[in-house]
């Protein structure tokens, strides 16, 4: 794929990701002017139930060529949980053992987000879990800019079909998208953020408590944001 198609793709995903957040106008500055055909297909997308807007997201991940990481992944991984779920975590990207699934959170710092939820009352089937990148970065490297730009779309529609009371980022590059502020996680933890309305709660990434075992405390300090709003339970 050339570069200006590349760029022409990324564009028409921001659109689309736009355009599920009811947003269609910049400063009153239309983002785009609707080629035939896609006005049935944006209001398809806002429209449906969640379980079925999610399915089709999940669909068009599975096909979507935007960037590189399609050339090295065994499987997307779109996200899992349940579709009505009021609580939303993201994470960075699948590692090893989620491209080979399919599922996100499913090795060691998966297991430990279980516990997490666990111990806030909540099971991982009554949550729904996703991260910012839907493909493996080989080697686990980092996201690069190009990448999250073309992947974001696509986790603005999931959160526009989940419609979450409150979203929970964890580690650095979730946090930085979701509050679209480039500071390190240090300075964004611990301070009041909202995407888009939706309370965000920035934490740790599990891979780095896995590592910091100390940061526990702090992550569940932050947590407890989470705590006052579900309480020790799951929303009925
Ligand atoms: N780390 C992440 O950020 N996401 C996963 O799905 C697994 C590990």
């Amino acid at each position: 794929m050339g570069d200006r198609e590349a760029v022409a793709r990324s564009l028409a995903r921001h659109i689309e990701g736009l355009a599920a957040w009811g947003i269609d106008r910049i400063h009153g500055i239309p983002v785009a002017p609707s080629p035939p055909g896609r006005e049935a297909q944006s209001s398809r997308v806002e429209t449906g139930d969640a379980e079925g807007l999610l399915a089709a997201i999940a669909t068009e991940i599975a096909a979507c060529t935007a960037c590189t990481l399609c050339e090295t992944r065994n499987h997307t991984v779109p996200g899992v949980g349940d579709s009505h779920a009021a609580l939303l975590f993201v994470g960075e990207a699948p590692g090893r053992d989620e491209d080979l699934v399919g599922e996100p959170f499913v090795g060691q710092a998966g297991q430990l987000l279980d516990k997490i939820i666990g111990a806030l009352g909540l099971r991982r089937d009554r949550v729904y879990i996703t991260n910012i990148l839907k493909c493996r970065p080989p080697r686990n490297r980092d996201p690069n800019p190009e990448e999250v730009a073309s992947c974001t779309p696509f986790l603005e529609r999931q959160i526009s079909a989940l419609r979450p009371r409150m979203i929970v980022a964890l580690g650095r590059p979730a946090a930085r998208y979701l509050t679209g502020i480039d500071a390190p996680l240090a300075r964004l933890r611990g301070r009041d953020h909202d995407f888009h309305g939706t309370p965000l709660v920035v934490t740790y990434h599990p891979a780095y408590l896995l590592r910091n075992p100390a940061a526990k405390a702090k992550c569940w300090q932050d947590l407890q944001a989470v705590v006052r709003v579900f309480g020790n339970g799951p929303p009925e």
